[in-house]
């Protein structure tokens, strides 16, 4: 890599003598490349009006980040500000944008206490209850299926800063089972798509982190769908630096969720001064050290990129300067600090040994585990993970990557034969040789040895219930899919489900496995749950579940 020497050009802006300082040392090749050598993302908030008005924004957009969030569009008072009456102009101009640039985008956010309409603040518990599940069905069905939305933040800020529950209209109205269920409804709307819990003031470790730990941990223990914590990270230079972060994203990490950075920007007292530029960078370069030194952080999203808009300075009067580009689209000392933490900030150009050849284990229908010899790496960024690819004839695609020296393939055909290899990559990028090829065949399909399905009711009110869990267990042998059939009451409506696909004829209802729940060894179970609605106080249950 190679840097290129620019001077720092100061210039005195006006009579007030503010300091503007500009084009600190150019960095090489945009954020998102030294992003995704790393695995993770780099992203940005965008907003809609410049976007379509300004080509310098959306030439950032495009070319630095592979990851971006809705700053407004996808809230709710953007998509149904009236009762079912919904707009998608803003977000689709989001998701077309990413989709032509082969981006990420985030979903930001359903269930929050702001931006919400007036109209679902003072709905009675029963009709906000209809009101979410409406509202996260069309939003998030909207773009299930599409590649380009992947994630979302299901609830946002549900905490006090002293751990309690945030009194808001949701939790007024509904107590904090409003949580879970906006958790159920985004699963059943798209079961594919990641699921976040997100918060302000959850850097560190504190009161209100650890009630959100807490609570995560809770959700989780319930099979309620929380795959991913945010961890929105507004920080401000004179408050400090949460230095706990990294063991805090850790602490997280290990419950089994994802984690992320959400909405990272580091806001100074104005006006900028060299000194507040280099303090502010340090804030920058901590935060994407952190996410790199966790494998379960999926990546960092500023924001929004430039100064030119920004909340900050309308929130804080005599704060700002908070992202990494100026008012007019140059980079800052906080840019280069991005950059120069994703890419290692070497010039290493050495590519990591050649791993050993993969050997394939663990054989199914549908997935196989591959593990080899490490490489190391001497070129100074480190080693950062693996990438492994399917040989076809002279052509290798990458399937899967790594951070270890094992990887899980799923997906795949039965009867088939798979010719598969490995590279190393470090943090600068770098990919090393071919390991020696590895072949293996998939099994056939079927289901193996049977299995069983018991199923329990969670709740229930007088016009609806949640059965959960329903665990399917296997028998003498290991199953790669399975079928629950089941037969609900006459009048009994599925509102939704999780962590397996249901189709219902008359009464009869089919769950099957979903894509990532089907493999179980002999005498292992898994479980899913769906929700029913039902006319006021008719009390039956589904009865007669069989697994094939
Ligand atoms: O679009 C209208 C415009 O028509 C009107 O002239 C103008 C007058 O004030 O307002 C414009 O709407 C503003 C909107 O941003 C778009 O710029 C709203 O007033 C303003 O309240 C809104 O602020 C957003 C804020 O959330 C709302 O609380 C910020 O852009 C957005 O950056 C901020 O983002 C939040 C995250 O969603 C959650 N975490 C905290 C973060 C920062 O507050």
């Amino acid at each position: 890599m190679k840097w290129r020497s620019l001077a720092v050009v100061c210039a005195l802006a006006s009579a007030a003598a503010s300091l503007v300082i500009a084009a600190p040392a150019e960095a090489s090749g945009p954020l998102k490349t030294h992003a995704v050598a790393r695995g993770k993302f780099i992203g940005a908030a965008i907003a809609t009006s410049p976007l379509a008005n300004e080509t310098a924004y959306r030439n950032i957009a495009a070319t630095e980040f592979n990851q971006i969030t809705a700053e407004n569009a996808m809230k709710w008072e953007s998509t149904e500000p009236n009762d079912n009456q919904y707009t998608f102009a803003g977000a689709d101009q989001i998701v077309n944008f990413a989709t032509q640039n082969g981006q990420q985008v985030h979903g930001h956010t359903l269930i929050w206490h702001q931006q919400t309409p007036g109209w679902v603040q003072g709905l009675s518990a029963a009709n906000m209850r209809i009101a979410i599940n409406d509202h996260i069905a069309t939003v998030v069905g909207r773009y299930a299926g599409n590649p380009t939305v992947v994630s979302w933040d299901v609830v946002n800020e549900a905490f006090n800063e002293d751990g309690t529950f945030r009194q808001s209209f949701w939790y007024n109205t509904l107590g904090q089972s409003y949580i879970a269920d906006a958790f159920r409804a985004a699963r059943a709307a798209d079961p594919d798509a990641r699921l976040c819990i997100n918060d302000y003031n959850v850097e560190g470790i504190n009161a209100k982190s650890t009630a959100m730990y807490n609570l995560v941990q809770s959700l989780r223990s319930q099979n309620v769908p929380v795959d991913c914590v945010g961890f929105q990270s507004h920080l401000a230079t004179q408050y400090g630096f949460p230095n706990d972060l990294q063991q805090n994203l850790q602490r997280f990490a290990n419950l089994g969720v994802q984690v992320r950075i959400t909405e990272l920007d580091v806001r100074i007292q104005t006006p900028r001064t060299a000194q507040k530029d280099t303090t502010q960078a340090q804030y920058y370069t901590n935060v994407v050290n952190a996410c790199n030194a966790v494998t379960a952080c999926a990546g960092v999203t500023i924001w929004g990129f430039t100064d030119k808009y920004s909340w900050v300075p309308d929130t804080f009067p005599s704060e700002g300067a908070a992202l990494i580009y100026d008012e007019n689209y140059q980079q800052k000392p906080s840019y280069t600090a991005v950059h120069n933490a994703l890419d290692g900030g070497t010039t290493d150009t050495t590519p990591p040994t050649t791993p050993g050849t993969p050997t394939a284990s663990n054989i199914t229908s549908s997935g196989a585990t591959l593990t080899w010899t490490a490489s190391t790496d001497t070129g100074g960024s480190g080693l950062a993970g693996y990438n492994i690819y399917r040989r076809v004839g002279s052509t290798d695609t990458q399937i899967a990557t790594s951070t270890t020296n094992s990887v899980n393939l799923t997906g795949l055909t039965a009867s088939t034969q798979y010719q598969v290899l490995v590279r190393a990559r470090d943090g600068a990028g770098n990919l090393s040789a071919n390991s020696a090829l590895a072949t293996f065949t998939t099994t056939g399909g079927g289901t193996g040895g049977g299995c069983s399905a018991t199923a329990t009711t969670q709740t229930q009110w007088s016009e609806g219930y949640v059965i959960e869990p329903v665990r399917v267990t296997a028998g003498s042998s290991a199953i790669t899919s399975w079928t629950v059939t089941f037969t609900l009451p006459a009048g009994h409506t599925i509102t939704g489900s999780w962590n397996a696909t249901l189709t219902v004829s008359g009464q009869t209802v089919t769950a099957r496995n979903a894509a990532y729940n089907g493999n179980l060894g002999a005498g292992a179970s898994t479980t899913f749950g769906f929700q029913v609605s039902r006319p006021n106080g008719n009390t039956s249950l589904p009865s007669g579940y069989t697994c094939a």
